[in-house]
């Protein structure tokens, strides 16, 4: 016999329970518009899920202004800069000085955490480990959506707005009917094999380095633990991969005359990152709107994919906060062309970073040497710098 469906009423609901979704929540819930969160995977699984982790100080004031928790400030780490690594040198960027900005280095998963803890504090309908199966109704004043909890329940929520926070294999963003939608796509001949290790830190700053046996990035977590990624092949396979072998590759690709060396410790933790860039038009449909990775996917080179998330979130709060305040859905209606702008920055940014820094495996000499040019170019002019410093940091918000 089928379960009964218990019908839910609230005025947004939101699918996806991840940093997005939790924080479009979390301010809804301050402007005391009700809603709801469903989220596929359990918290702990999410909270255990290793992502990027370098926040605009936009982010970081979202977070901080609106109470979320105020650990990013004492856990995260202010970065003034980064380093750029070609033919074997360093080249430090200085945002404060180039831009007068910084970045703060804090873990996505931590995100998560505060914005969990916050939700639950404040009494946020937050259904964990709930499997989204269906989607109605886009076109009407009451969109719906049914889902299964945890303990097997059947629910149907029906709701004013539905948003679709639900990551790069949005369940949501398939239900919009292809004659009302474009998808854009690059894809890219590598990827990334990420490692965490107990390691103290190899430099102060985060080094982006260009070489001839391709992309590495030396990044990090905390004082004893060190975030590192070298470019692989898709389907690199991390058990051919000992600790000796990761250590010496990623030596290999940050190798040069100044003899820098990397810190090395036990590995914990390897992963294969997918490489894409991927654009969703329109970024609403309906009653239907996409925010972070349900209406694009960025690659990590720019480390943008979080802060997008967010940026999105703050213009479609708005747009929401508006349509319950004055009644008037102009906002609304422009929430896709409003996110869609910064959107495709980032967009430029990532793709630009990304093949300014890797060697493709079967590129001409030719493109290696004019990738070399343009990091000359970058760095060696201030306006160069500027503009990756701007842009690294993030635009403002109009
Ligand atoms: C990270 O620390 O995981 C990280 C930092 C910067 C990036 C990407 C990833 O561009």
């Amino acid at each position: 016999m089928a379960n009964e469906r218990t019908v839910l009423r609230t005025r947004v609901g939101i699918v996806g329970g991840g940093p997005a979704g939790l924080m479009l929540s979390h301010l809804l819930a301050r402007a005391g518009i009700e809603n709801i969160v469903v989220e596929s995977r359990d918290a702990d699984t999410i909270s255990t899920t290793h992502r990027a982790g370098i926040l605009e100080s936009g982010a970081v004031a979202l977070l901080t202004d609106t109470g979320v928790d105020g650990r990013v400030l004492t856990l995260g780490d202010e970065h003034a800069g980064i380093d750029l690594r070609f033919n074997g040198e360093s080249h430090p960027l200085d945002f404060r000085e180039l831009v007068d900005a910084t970045v703060t280095l804090y873990a996505q998963n931590e995100v998560f955490v505060d914005l969990a803890a916050a939700r639950e504090r404040d009494g946020g309908d937050v259904r964990f480990g709930s499997e989204v199966t269906a989607v109605l109704d886009l076109e009407t004043e009451t969109p719906k959506f049914r889902f299964t909890a945890a303990d097997g329940g059947e629910f149907e929520v029906h709701c004013d707005l539905l948003v679709g926070a639900d990551g790069s294999r949005s369940f949501c963003r398939r239900q919009i009917p292809e004659s009302n939608r474009r998808d854009f796509t690059v894809k890219y001949p590598f990827a990334w094999f990420g490692i965490l290790a107990e390691a103290p830190k190899s430099s102060p700053e985060l080094i982006y380095a260009n070489s001839p046996h391709g992309f590495a990035l030396v990044s990090q977590r905390s004082e004893t633990v060190q975030r590192l990624y070298f470019q692989c092949d898709p389907g690199e396979d991390v058990d051919a991969w000992s600790e000796d072998r990761i250590w010496s590759e990623l030596q290999r690709r940050v190798d040069g005359p100044d003899g820098f060396t990397l810190k090395t410790g036990p590995i914990f933790e390897k992963t294969v990152l997918p490489f894409r860039s991927f654009v969703r038009e329109p970024l609403s449909h309906g009653r239907l709107f996409l925010v972070g990775d349900a209406g694009h996917t960025v690659p990590p080179t720019g480390a943008k994919g979080l802060n997008l998330a967010f940026a999105d979130v703050r213009v479609l709060f708005e747009a929401i906060d508006s349509f319950y305040s004055t009644g008037n859905a102009g906002l609304l209606e422009g929430y896709s062309d409003t996110a869609l702008r910064r959107v495709w920055k980032a967009q430029n940014f990532s793709y630009w970073m990304t093949t300014m820094l890797h060697t493709p495996p079967d590129a001409e000499p030719f493109m290696l040497k004019r990738a070399l040019g343009e990091l000359d170019t970058v760095t060696g002019s201030r306006y160069g710098q500027q503009y990756l410093a701007e842009s690294y940091t993030g635009w403002p918000h109009g």
